[in-house]
C-alpha cells in the first residue's frame, strides 16, 4: 500500500488529484525559473537606483524559492512527486523565463514585471479551478498570488522611480 492510500486528506478533494498534481507541478517549474531569473538579475543588474533594485530583486528571489518549497510540500501531500529535474521544469513551465539578454536596470524591472503578471494570471485561474475543490491548496495559491501581485507592484514602483530621475 503506498503511503498515500486511504488518506482522508486526498479523499477529501474533489476532482482528478492528479490533473491538479499537473497545475502544481507547472507552477513549481516556474517558482524555480522565478528564483532564478531573480537570483541572476540581482548579480548582473546596471544603471541608476541599482543598489536598491538587487535588494528588492533578492527578496523576490528568496520568497519564489518559499513559493517552489510550499508547492513541493502540497505535490507531495497529495501523492505526487515534484518535477526531478530541471529539464522537467522547462518542459513543464508555464509561464517561463526569457534569458536576460539585457542587464540595464530597466530592462531587467520590465522583463521580471512580465514575469509577474503571467504567474499573477496563472494563480488566478488556478484559483477559479480550485474554488469547490480543494481549500487546502486553495488556501494556499491565494498565499502566493498575493504575494506575487505585491512584486509587481514593488517592481512597478521602482520603474517609475527610474523613469522620474530620468525624466522619461
Ligand atoms: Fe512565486
Ligand atoms: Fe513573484
Amino acid at each position: 500500500m503506498s503511503s498515500s492510500e486511504n488518506r482522508v486528506g486526498i479523499a477529501i478533494v474533489k476532482g482528478d488529484v492528479n490533473e491538479l498534481i499537473t497545475k502544481l507541478n507547472q507552477a513549481y517549474a516556474d517558482e524555480w525559473m522565478a528564483y532564478y531569473q531573480y537570483w541572476l538579475c540581482a548579480k548582473l543588474v546596471e544603471g541608476p537606483i541599482r543598489v536598491q533594485v538587487i535588494a528588492e530583486l533578492e527578496e523576490h528571489a528568496k520568497q519564489e524559492h518559499q513559493h517552489a518549497t510550499l508547492l513541493a510540500d502540497r505535490i507531495i501531500q497529495l501523492g505526487g512527486i515534484p518535477l526531478l529535474t530541471p529539464m522537467a521544469w522547462e518542459q513543464t513551465k508555464g509561464c517561463g523565463y526569457d534569458a536576460t539578454k539585457n542587464a540595464y536596470v530597466q530592462a531587467v524591472l520590465e522583463e521580471n514585471i512580465k514575469g509577474e503578471q503571467c504567474a499573477i494570471r496563472y494563480y488566478n485561474e488556478l484559483l477559479v479551478y480550485l474554488e469547490d475543490k480543494d481549500p487546502v491548496t486553495y488556501d494556499m495559491i491565494l498565499h502566493i498570488l498575493a504575494d506575487e501581485v505585491e512584486h509587481e507592484e514593488d517592481l512597478t514602483k521602482l520603474l517609475h522611480d527610474l523613469t522620474s530621475i530620468k525624466g522619461v
